[in-house]
Protein backbone atom coordinates (compact mmCIF):
# COMPACT_ATOMS: atom_id res chain seq x y z
CA UNK A 1 0.00 0.00 0.00
CA UNK A 2 2.44 2.43 1.23
CA UNK A 3 4.58 1.65 -1.95
CA UNK A 4 1.47 2.53 -4.48
CA UNK A 5 0.85 5.77 -2.56
CA UNK A 6 4.84 6.64 -2.78
CA UNK A 7 4.23 5.81 -6.65
CA UNK A 8 1.61 7.76 -7.26
CA UNK A 9 3.06 10.86 -5.50
CA UNK A 10 6.38 11.08 -7.77
CA UNK A 11 5.69 8.58 -10.71
CA UNK A 12 4.95 9.28 -14.21
CA UNK A 13 4.17 5.73 -16.18
CA UNK A 14 4.51 5.37 -19.71
CA UNK A 15 1.14 4.55 -22.14
CA UNK A 16 -1.18 5.43 -18.74
CA UNK A 17 -3.96 7.42 -18.41
CA UNK A 18 -2.52 8.68 -14.56
CA UNK A 19 -5.87 10.03 -13.15
CA UNK A 20 -7.72 6.58 -13.88
CA UNK A 21 -5.43 4.25 -13.50
CA UNK A 22 -5.27 1.96 -10.30
CA UNK A 23 -4.74 -1.03 -8.60
CA UNK A 24 -0.42 -1.33 -9.59
CA UNK A 25 1.24 -3.92 -8.83
CA UNK A 26 4.55 -3.52 -6.54
CA UNK A 27 6.90 -6.09 -8.15
CA UNK A 28 8.99 -7.18 -5.30
CA UNK A 29 11.07 -10.02 -7.03
CA UNK A 30 11.31 -12.19 -10.12
CA UNK A 31 12.49 -15.64 -11.02
CA UNK A 32 11.59 -17.75 -14.07
CA UNK A 33 8.37 -17.13 -15.38
CA UNK A 34 7.11 -15.55 -12.64
CA UNK A 35 7.03 -11.94 -10.88
CA UNK A 36 6.29 -11.67 -7.05
CA UNK A 37 4.69 -8.83 -5.34
CA UNK A 38 4.93 -6.71 -2.14
CA UNK A 39 2.66 -9.72 -0.46
CA UNK A 40 4.56 -12.99 -2.28
CA UNK A 41 1.30 -13.58 -4.74
CA UNK A 42 2.34 -15.10 -8.01
CA UNK A 43 2.05 -13.61 -11.14
CA UNK A 44 2.66 -16.15 -14.45
CA UNK A 45 4.09 -13.61 -16.55
CA UNK A 46 2.64 -14.57 -20.46
CA UNK A 47 4.16 -11.43 -22.10
CA UNK A 48 7.73 -11.64 -21.08
CA UNK A 49 7.23 -8.33 -19.52
CA UNK A 50 6.89 -5.97 -22.31
CA UNK A 51 8.21 -8.98 -24.86
CA UNK A 52 11.82 -8.67 -23.42
CA UNK A 53 12.41 -11.71 -21.14
CA UNK A 54 12.95 -14.50 -23.35
CA UNK A 55 14.68 -16.08 -20.62
CA UNK A 56 12.29 -15.61 -17.83
CA UNK A 57 13.55 -13.71 -15.37
CA UNK A 58 16.74 -13.34 -12.98
CA UNK A 59 18.26 -15.82 -15.50
CA UNK A 60 21.69 -16.80 -13.20
CA UNK A 61 23.81 -17.33 -16.60
CA UNK A 62 22.90 -13.42 -17.59
CA UNK A 63 23.00 -12.05 -14.04
CA UNK A 64 26.70 -13.72 -13.46
CA UNK A 65 27.72 -12.43 -17.11
CA UNK A 66 26.84 -8.71 -16.08
CA UNK A 67 28.73 -9.02 -13.07
CA UNK A 68 31.86 -10.55 -14.42
CA UNK A 69 32.13 -7.54 -16.94
CA UNK A 70 30.83 -4.86 -14.13
CA UNK A 71 34.12 -5.83 -12.41
CA UNK A 72 35.78 -5.38 -15.60
CA UNK A 73 34.57 -2.60 -17.42
CA UNK A 74 31.19 -1.06 -17.04
CA UNK A 75 31.31 1.85 -19.58
CA UNK A 76 33.47 3.40 -22.11
CA UNK A 77 32.58 5.83 -24.85
CA UNK A 78 32.00 4.72 -28.09
CA UNK A 79 33.09 6.86 -30.35
CA UNK A 80 37.23 6.73 -30.61
CA UNK A 81 37.06 3.84 -28.44
CA UNK A 82 35.51 0.12 -28.80
CA UNK A 83 35.54 -2.92 -26.49
CA UNK A 84 35.76 -6.45 -27.03
CA UNK A 85 32.49 -7.41 -25.23
CA UNK A 86 30.65 -5.53 -28.00
CA UNK A 87 33.18 -7.14 -30.65
CA UNK A 88 32.21 -10.61 -29.55
CA UNK A 89 28.34 -9.44 -29.12
CA UNK A 90 28.28 -8.67 -33.31
CA UNK A 91 30.68 -12.25 -34.33
CA UNK A 92 28.09 -14.06 -32.28
CA UNK A 93 25.27 -12.47 -34.27
CA UNK A 94 27.16 -12.64 -37.35
CA UNK A 95 27.49 -16.55 -36.56
CA UNK A 96 22.84 -16.68 -37.23
CA UNK A 97 22.99 -13.89 -39.58
CA UNK A 98 23.12 -13.79 -43.58
CA UNK A 99 26.56 -12.71 -44.43
CA UNK A 100 25.20 -9.48 -46.18
CA UNK A 101 23.97 -8.19 -42.70
CA UNK A 102 27.90 -7.21 -41.78
CA UNK A 103 27.44 -4.06 -40.14
CA UNK A 104 26.31 -3.39 -36.77
CA UNK A 105 25.53 0.06 -35.21
CA UNK A 106 23.97 0.22 -31.78
CA UNK A 107 21.40 2.52 -29.70
CA UNK A 108 19.15 1.20 -26.48
CA UNK A 109 16.30 1.14 -27.36
CA UNK A 110 13.49 -0.54 -30.48
CA UNK A 111 12.68 2.92 -31.32
CA UNK A 112 15.88 4.56 -31.48
CA UNK A 113 17.05 1.03 -33.29
CA UNK A 114 14.26 2.01 -35.69
CA UNK A 115 14.93 5.76 -35.63
CA UNK A 116 18.43 5.10 -36.94
CA UNK A 117 17.32 2.49 -39.61
CA UNK A 118 15.19 5.49 -40.87
CA UNK A 119 17.90 8.10 -40.64
CA UNK A 120 20.74 5.92 -42.54
CA UNK A 121 18.17 5.01 -45.26
CA UNK A 122 17.77 8.78 -45.91
CA UNK A 123 20.88 9.76 -45.83
CA UNK A 124 22.57 7.04 -47.75
CA UNK A 125 20.16 8.13 -50.62
CA UNK A 126 21.37 11.87 -49.89
CA UNK A 127 24.85 10.62 -49.93
CA UNK A 128 24.56 9.19 -53.29
CA UNK A 129 23.45 12.31 -54.27
CA UNK A 130 19.13 11.55 -54.76
CA UNK A 131 17.90 14.41 -53.28
CA UNK A 132 14.58 13.34 -53.90
CA UNK A 133 13.73 10.37 -52.15
CA UNK A 134 12.62 10.92 -48.54
CA UNK A 135 9.44 9.48 -48.58
CA UNK A 136 8.79 6.41 -46.70
CA UNK A 137 6.39 3.07 -47.17
CA UNK A 138 4.34 1.31 -44.06
CA UNK A 139 1.85 -0.93 -43.34
CA UNK A 140 -0.78 0.60 -41.56
CA UNK A 141 -1.29 -0.65 -38.21
CA UNK A 142 2.35 -1.12 -37.57
CA UNK A 143 4.29 0.16 -34.66
CA UNK A 144 7.73 0.92 -34.51
CA UNK A 145 8.34 3.19 -31.69
CA UNK A 146 7.62 6.21 -29.97
CA UNK A 147 10.97 8.74 -31.05
CA UNK A 148 9.42 10.85 -34.04
CA UNK A 149 10.98 8.93 -36.90
CA UNK A 150 9.47 5.60 -35.65
CA UNK A 151 5.91 7.47 -34.83
CA UNK A 152 5.75 8.72 -38.56
CA UNK A 153 6.30 5.34 -40.34
CA UNK A 154 3.53 4.15 -37.30
CA UNK A 155 1.38 6.81 -37.78
CA UNK A 156 -2.04 4.78 -38.55
CA UNK A 157 -0.71 2.40 -35.72
CA UNK A 158 -3.62 4.88 -33.78
CA UNK A 159 -1.59 5.62 -30.50
CA UNK A 160 0.19 8.92 -31.88
CA UNK A 161 -2.02 11.09 -33.62
CA UNK A 162 -1.59 13.58 -30.77
CA UNK A 163 1.70 14.15 -32.96
CA UNK A 164 0.49 13.87 -36.63
CA UNK A 165 0.98 17.58 -38.13
CA UNK A 166 4.37 16.71 -36.62
CA UNK A 167 5.46 13.69 -39.16
CA UNK A 168 7.28 13.35 -42.25
CA UNK A 169 5.37 11.78 -45.56
CA UNK A 170 4.16 8.28 -45.29
CA UNK A 171 2.56 6.31 -47.35
CA UNK A 172 0.39 3.51 -45.52
CA UNK A 173 -0.12 0.12 -47.35
CA UNK A 174 -3.15 -1.50 -45.76
CA UNK A 175 -1.78 -4.69 -44.18
CA UNK A 176 -3.62 -7.93 -45.33
CA UNK A 177 -3.88 -9.66 -41.73
CA UNK A 178 -4.97 -13.16 -41.35
CA UNK A 179 -5.84 -16.24 -39.41
CA UNK A 180 -7.20 -19.30 -38.90
CA UNK A 181 -9.83 -20.06 -41.65
CA UNK A 182 -9.71 -17.11 -43.45
CA UNK A 183 -11.85 -16.83 -46.32
CA UNK A 184 -11.18 -13.12 -47.67
CA UNK A 185 -7.31 -13.15 -47.31
CA UNK A 186 -6.34 -13.34 -51.11
CA UNK A 187 -9.04 -10.35 -51.67
CA UNK A 188 -7.32 -8.04 -48.60
CA UNK A 189 -4.23 -8.88 -50.76
CA UNK A 190 -4.93 -8.35 -54.17
CA UNK A 191 -6.31 -5.07 -52.32
CA UNK A 192 -3.05 -3.74 -50.65
CA UNK A 193 -1.11 -5.05 -53.43
CA UNK A 194 -2.96 -2.98 -55.77
CA UNK A 195 -2.51 0.39 -52.87
CA UNK A 196 1.35 -0.25 -53.72
CA UNK A 197 1.39 0.12 -57.06
CA UNK A 198 -0.40 2.81 -57.06
CA UNK A 199 1.64 4.69 -54.75
CA UNK A 200 5.09 3.27 -56.50
CA UNK A 201 3.85 4.56 -59.71
CA UNK A 202 2.52 8.21 -57.94
CA UNK A 203 6.00 8.56 -56.33
CA UNK A 204 7.99 7.03 -58.94
CA UNK A 205 11.98 7.70 -57.61
CA UNK A 206 10.79 9.35 -54.32
CA UNK A 207 10.52 6.17 -51.79
CA UNK A 208 13.44 6.21 -49.74
CA UNK A 209 12.25 2.97 -48.25
CA UNK A 210 9.70 0.39 -46.45
CA UNK A 211 9.46 0.26 -42.86
CA UNK A 212 7.54 -3.11 -41.28
CA UNK A 213 7.69 -6.12 -38.61
CA UNK A 214 8.05 -9.10 -40.54
CA UNK A 215 5.21 -11.62 -40.64
CA UNK A 216 3.67 -10.17 -37.08
CA UNK A 217 2.19 -6.91 -36.25
CA UNK A 218 3.16 -7.04 -32.45
CA UNK A 219 1.27 -3.56 -30.85
CA UNK A 220 -0.87 -3.49 -33.98
CA UNK A 221 -3.05 -6.42 -32.33
CA UNK A 222 -0.74 -9.37 -32.88
CA UNK A 223 -1.97 -9.08 -36.23
CA UNK A 224 -0.16 -11.70 -38.64
CA UNK A 225 0.15 -11.64 -42.47
CA UNK A 226 0.90 -14.42 -45.48
CA UNK A 227 4.79 -15.44 -46.14
CA UNK A 228 3.81 -15.00 -49.89
CA UNK A 229 1.88 -11.60 -49.31
CA UNK A 230 5.05 -10.18 -47.49
CA UNK A 231 7.35 -11.86 -50.42
CA UNK A 232 5.46 -9.91 -53.02
CA UNK A 233 5.15 -6.33 -51.71
CA UNK A 234 9.23 -6.79 -51.32
CA UNK A 235 9.03 -8.12 -54.89
CA UNK A 236 7.50 -4.61 -55.75
CA UNK A 237 9.81 -2.63 -53.63
CA UNK A 238 13.27 -3.90 -54.48
CA UNK A 239 11.84 -3.37 -58.34
CA UNK A 240 11.86 -0.04 -57.38
CA UNK A 241 14.69 0.64 -55.64
CA UNK A 242 13.65 0.96 -52.09
CA UNK A 243 15.77 -0.24 -49.28
CA UNK A 244 14.25 -2.44 -46.60
CA UNK A 245 14.10 -1.67 -42.79
CA UNK A 246 12.72 -4.96 -40.87
CA UNK A 247 11.68 -3.55 -37.74
CA UNK A 248 12.71 -7.26 -35.68
CA UNK A 249 12.60 -5.45 -32.38
CA UNK A 250 9.57 -7.92 -31.52
CA UNK A 251 10.37 -10.71 -33.02
CA UNK A 252 13.65 -11.06 -32.97
CA UNK A 253 15.40 -13.98 -31.05
CA UNK A 254 13.11 -17.20 -31.92
CA UNK A 255 10.03 -15.63 -31.05
CA UNK A 256 8.48 -16.75 -34.20
CA UNK A 257 10.19 -19.99 -34.08
CA UNK A 258 13.22 -19.02 -35.98
CA UNK A 259 16.11 -17.07 -34.72
CA UNK A 260 14.66 -13.88 -37.32
CA UNK A 261 11.26 -13.91 -38.68
CA UNK A 262 12.68 -12.70 -41.86
CA UNK A 263 14.51 -16.30 -42.36
CA UNK A 264 10.71 -17.51 -43.06
CA UNK A 265 10.29 -14.99 -46.49
CA UNK A 266 13.09 -17.72 -47.89
CA UNK A 267 16.20 -15.65 -49.87
CA UNK A 268 15.07 -12.09 -48.51
CA UNK A 269 17.80 -10.25 -46.69
CA UNK A 270 16.81 -6.72 -45.44
CA UNK A 271 19.08 -3.62 -45.64
CA UNK A 272 17.92 -2.36 -42.33
CA UNK A 273 17.30 -5.15 -39.44
CA UNK A 274 16.44 -3.34 -36.19
CA UNK A 275 16.80 -5.20 -32.99
CA UNK A 276 16.06 -4.53 -29.15
CA UNK A 277 13.90 -6.23 -26.32
CA UNK A 278 15.00 -9.89 -26.48
CA UNK A 279 18.71 -8.94 -26.98
CA UNK A 280 19.61 -8.77 -23.63
CA UNK A 281 16.87 -11.26 -21.92
CA UNK A 282 15.39 -8.44 -20.60
CA UNK A 283 18.07 -7.27 -18.17
CA UNK A 284 19.75 -4.23 -19.68
CA UNK A 285 18.76 -1.89 -22.19
CA UNK A 286 20.13 -2.15 -25.73
CA UNK A 287 19.32 -2.37 -29.64
CA UNK A 288 21.26 -2.75 -32.86
CA UNK A 289 20.31 -1.75 -36.30
CA UNK A 290 22.09 -4.04 -38.54
CA UNK A 291 23.02 -3.26 -42.19
CA UNK A 292 25.04 -4.20 -45.10
CA UNK A 293 28.62 -3.18 -46.59
CA UNK A 294 27.21 -1.17 -49.20
CA UNK A 295 25.17 0.88 -47.19
CA UNK A 296 28.27 1.49 -44.91
CA UNK A 297 30.20 2.76 -47.63
CA UNK A 298 27.69 5.57 -48.93
CA UNK A 299 28.88 7.03 -45.68
CA UNK A 300 32.53 6.80 -46.03
CA UNK A 301 34.00 10.62 -47.26
CA UNK A 302 37.12 12.63 -46.26
CA UNK A 303 35.29 14.94 -44.01
CA UNK A 304 32.51 15.13 -41.31
CA UNK A 305 29.41 15.69 -43.64
CA UNK A 306 28.85 12.09 -45.12
CA UNK A 307 29.51 10.39 -41.95
CA UNK A 308 26.55 9.43 -40.27
CA UNK A 309 25.96 11.84 -37.03
CA UNK A 310 23.75 10.11 -34.27
CA UNK A 311 24.74 8.38 -31.31
CA UNK A 312 23.42 8.05 -27.65
CA UNK A 313 25.31 8.08 -24.34
CA UNK A 314 25.04 4.33 -23.42
CA UNK A 315 25.82 3.16 -27.03
CA UNK A 316 26.90 -0.33 -27.27
CA UNK A 317 27.07 -0.27 -23.17
CA UNK A 318 29.53 -3.21 -22.10
CA UNK A 319 27.01 -4.60 -19.47
CA UNK A 320 24.30 -4.37 -22.00
CA UNK A 321 26.75 -6.16 -24.08
CA UNK A 322 27.96 -8.78 -22.07
CA UNK A 323 23.88 -9.50 -21.19
CA UNK A 324 23.12 -10.13 -24.78
CA UNK A 325 26.29 -12.48 -25.31
CA UNK A 326 25.17 -14.81 -22.34
CA UNK A 327 21.31 -14.72 -23.42
CA UNK A 328 22.66 -15.23 -26.93
CA UNK A 329 24.68 -18.55 -25.87
CA UNK A 330 21.05 -19.17 -24.02
CA UNK A 331 19.05 -19.09 -27.16
CA UNK A 332 22.15 -21.27 -28.61
CA UNK A 333 21.51 -24.51 -26.90
CA UNK A 334 19.07 -27.60 -27.63
CA UNK A 335 17.01 -26.80 -24.47
CA UNK A 336 16.01 -23.72 -26.21
CA UNK A 337 15.04 -24.79 -29.53
CA UNK A 338 12.99 -27.48 -27.89
CA UNK A 339 11.05 -24.81 -25.09
CA UNK A 340 10.56 -22.92 -28.40
CA UNK A 341 9.08 -25.80 -30.19
CA UNK A 342 7.45 -27.35 -27.41
CA UNK A 343 5.40 -23.20 -26.53
CA UNK A 344 4.42 -23.91 -29.88
CA UNK A 345 2.83 -27.38 -29.13
CA UNK A 346 1.36 -26.19 -26.86
CA UNK A 347 -0.14 -22.97 -27.70
CA UNK A 348 -1.87 -25.36 -31.13
CA UNK A 349 -3.16 -27.31 -28.38
CA UNK A 350 -4.52 -24.86 -25.93
CA UNK A 351 -6.25 -22.33 -28.91
CA UNK A 352 -7.86 -25.62 -29.65
CA UNK A 353 -9.02 -25.81 -26.43
CA UNK A 354 -10.53 -22.72 -26.13
CA UNK A 355 -12.04 -22.45 -29.36
CA UNK A 356 -14.10 -25.62 -28.11
CA UNK A 357 -14.97 -24.35 -24.21
CA UNK A 358 -15.61 -20.83 -25.53
CA UNK A 359 -17.40 -19.13 -28.05
CA UNK A 360 -15.62 -15.66 -27.21
CA UNK A 361 -12.90 -16.62 -29.16
CA UNK A 362 -12.70 -15.88 -32.99
CA UNK A 363 -9.63 -14.78 -35.15
CA UNK A 364 -7.17 -17.17 -33.39
CA UNK A 365 -3.59 -17.21 -34.43
CA UNK A 366 -0.06 -18.50 -33.86
CA UNK A 367 3.38 -18.10 -34.64
CA UNK A 368 5.96 -19.87 -33.35
CA UNK A 369 5.93 -18.99 -29.47
CA UNK A 370 2.75 -15.92 -30.08
CA UNK A 371 -0.75 -17.05 -30.16
CA UNK A 372 -3.20 -14.71 -30.30
CA UNK A 373 -7.19 -14.20 -30.57
CA UNK A 374 -9.86 -11.51 -30.26
CA UNK A 375 -12.75 -11.60 -28.00
CA UNK A 376 -16.45 -10.74 -28.63
CA UNK A 377 -16.93 -9.10 -26.29
CA UNK A 378 -17.41 -4.69 -25.90
CA UNK A 379 -14.10 -3.06 -25.63
CA UNK A 380 -14.78 -1.60 -22.56
CA UNK A 381 -15.31 -4.74 -20.91
CA UNK A 382 -11.57 -6.09 -21.56
CA UNK A 383 -10.04 -4.32 -18.91
CA UNK A 384 -11.97 -5.75 -16.75
CA UNK A 385 -11.42 -9.36 -18.00
CA UNK A 386 -7.84 -8.32 -17.64
CA UNK A 387 -7.94 -7.12 -14.27
CA UNK A 388 -9.61 -10.89 -13.27
CA UNK A 389 -7.04 -12.79 -15.51
CA UNK A 390 -3.88 -10.54 -12.90
CA UNK A 391 -6.49 -11.53 -9.55
CA UNK A 392 -6.11 -14.94 -10.92
CA UNK A 393 -2.23 -14.60 -11.43
CA UNK A 394 -2.04 -14.41 -15.10
CA UNK A 395 -0.09 -11.67 -16.15
CA UNK A 396 -1.97 -10.60 -19.63
CA UNK A 397 -1.76 -7.53 -21.50
CA UNK A 398 -4.60 -7.18 -24.24
CA UNK A 399 -4.28 -5.03 -26.85
CA UNK A 400 -8.20 -4.11 -27.63
CA UNK A 401 -10.20 -7.47 -28.34
CA UNK A 402 -6.82 -9.33 -28.77
CA UNK A 403 -5.76 -11.18 -26.06
CA UNK A 404 -2.15 -12.38 -26.45
CA UNK A 405 0.32 -14.74 -25.08
CA UNK A 406 4.06 -14.36 -25.75
CA UNK A 407 5.52 -16.48 -22.90
CA UNK A 408 9.32 -16.63 -21.71
CA UNK A 409 11.37 -19.74 -23.21
CA UNK A 410 11.38 -21.27 -19.75
CA UNK A 411 7.94 -21.58 -18.99
CA UNK A 412 6.82 -25.13 -18.63
CA UNK A 413 4.16 -26.98 -20.64
CA UNK A 414 2.07 -27.65 -17.47
CA UNK A 415 2.35 -23.84 -16.62
CA UNK A 416 1.00 -22.52 -19.76
CA UNK A 417 -1.77 -25.69 -20.30
CA UNK A 418 -3.04 -24.27 -16.66
CA UNK A 419 -3.09 -20.56 -17.98
CA UNK A 420 -4.50 -22.06 -21.04
CA UNK A 421 -7.36 -23.65 -18.76
CA UNK A 422 -7.66 -20.59 -16.28
CA UNK A 423 -7.95 -18.43 -19.57
CA UNK A 424 -10.99 -20.72 -20.59
CA UNK A 425 -12.78 -20.48 -16.98
CA UNK A 426 -12.17 -16.60 -16.80
CA UNK A 427 -13.98 -16.10 -20.14
CA UNK A 428 -16.52 -18.12 -19.79
CA UNK A 429 -17.13 -16.68 -16.74
CA UNK A 430 -18.09 -12.83 -18.94
CA UNK A 431 -20.23 -14.70 -21.26
C1 LIG B 1 8.04 -3.89 -33.43
C2 LIG B 1 8.44 -2.84 -32.45
N1 LIG B 1 9.30 -1.88 -32.82
C3 LIG B 1 9.73 -0.94 -31.98
C4 LIG B 1 9.28 -0.90 -30.67
C5 LIG B 1 9.77 0.16 -29.75
O1 LIG B 1 10.65 -0.40 -28.82
P1 LIG B 1 10.99 0.36 -27.45
O2 LIG B 1 9.75 0.30 -26.63
O3 LIG B 1 12.12 -0.41 -26.87
O4 LIG B 1 11.37 1.75 -27.82
C6 LIG B 1 8.39 -1.87 -30.24
C7 LIG B 1 7.88 -1.86 -28.87
O5 LIG B 1 6.92 -2.46 -28.52
C8 LIG B 1 7.97 -2.87 -31.15
O6 LIG B 1 7.13 -3.84 -30.79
Amino acid sequence: MIFSNLDKEMIWHPFTQERTAKNIICAKKALGAYIYDQNDKAYLDLISSWWVNIHGHANAEIANSIYKQAKTLEHVIFAGFTHETAINLCKSLRTILPLKLAKFFFSDNGSTSVEVAIKMAYQYWRNLGYRDKSIFLSFEGGYHGDTFGAMSVGKKSGFHDQFKDLFFKVLAIPYADTWDDDREIEAKETQAIKVLQKYLKQYKGKIAAIVLEPLIQGAGGMRVCRVEFLQNIIKLVRENEILIIFDEVMTGFGRTGTHFAFEKLSDITPDFLCLSKGITGGFLPLALTITGDNIYEAFLGDDFSTAFAHGHSYTANPLACSAAIASFNLLMKAECKAAIQNINDTHHAGIKFLKKQCALIEKPRIIGTISAFDVKVPKDLVPTISAKLLSEGLLLRPLSNTIYLLPPYCISKKELENAYDKIGEVLNSFR
